[in-house]
């Protein structure tokens, strides 16, 4: 299996996770060269860059991935007045090229994985903001929003080759996400990225004619507001 962006956070803890339980997991990050995980081989990957991508995507077919977690992404909060082009590029260029080219790179795996009578599966983290926004969120939710509506196409348009697609929505996570540093006291209650690493598990280990389109998860001290 491959995940892009496993170099630290959610993406981490999900390649340590599904190697234990016996995955041989490519992982992809531009920080790829620290000491990788047991059972993980970490390849540099920017999701902004076609031919970066490409070559993600055509090791980890020659490996015979199985499966892509897309968590690749980067945050971003200010207020739309204060939001420049510069931003806008950074953000939509990693949360929304980056998936686009991800799932067009690994398309054609999945396709000949098809003929060969093998299932594949598209794992996306998207947020829990993906169908929601608020101030100083524009920016962000507008890229997560988009990966929503990539993920359902990718669904559709899947469907003939037997790709199941799933979405999984965290809410708030304790990562390195946004320039936060995760084990402080006021994150202590968020979701671990452990939390969202087993949701991952759960669904790449669905029954193969199971198709869970999306998962929602939130820790409980987070207002509910759908
Ligand atoms: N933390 C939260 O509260 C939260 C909530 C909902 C959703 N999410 C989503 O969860 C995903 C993972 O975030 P996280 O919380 O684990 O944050 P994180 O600790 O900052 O990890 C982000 C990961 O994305 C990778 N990445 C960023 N830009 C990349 C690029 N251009 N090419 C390849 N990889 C890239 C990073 O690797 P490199 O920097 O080494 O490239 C890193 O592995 C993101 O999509 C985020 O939007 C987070």
């Amino acid at each position: 299996m491959a995940i892009a962006g496993a170099s630290r956070g959610i993406g981490q803890a999900m390649a340590v996770l599904l190697a234990e339980h016996g995955a041989s997991v490519i992982g992809g990050a531009r920080a790829a060269d620290g000491p990788a995980p047991p059972g993980v081989r970490m390849l540099a990957l920017d999701v902004t860059d076609a031919s970066s991508v490409r070559a993600f995507a055509d090791a980890a077919a020659d490996a015979g991935a199985d499966s892509l977690v897309h968590n690749a992404g980067v945050g971003f909060f200010a207020p739309i007045e204060h939001t420049s082009v510069a931003d806008y590029h950074r953000v939509m260029d990693t949360n929304v090229l980056g998936l686009l080219l991800a799932s067009q790179c690994f398309f054609p795996h999945f396709r000949r994985r098809h003929a060969a009578g093998l299932d594949s599966q598209v794992v996306t983290i998207t947020s829990d903001v993906s169908t929601r926004t608020f101030a100083h969120g524009g920016l962000y939710t507008a890229s997560k929003y988009a990966q929503r509506a990539l993920t359902q196409a990718l669904a559709h348009e899947g469907q003939p080759i037997g790709l199941r697609v799933t979405e999984i929505r965290p809410g708030m996570t304790d990562t390195h996400f946004n320039g936060h540093v995760p084990g402080t006291a006021e994150r202590a209650l968020h979701l671990q990225p452990l939390d969202v690493a087993q949701s991952v598990l759960h669904v790449l280990c669905a029954p193969r004619h199971v198709r869970i389109d999306e998962v929602v998860l939130h820790p409980v001290v987070q207002p509910v507001v759908f």
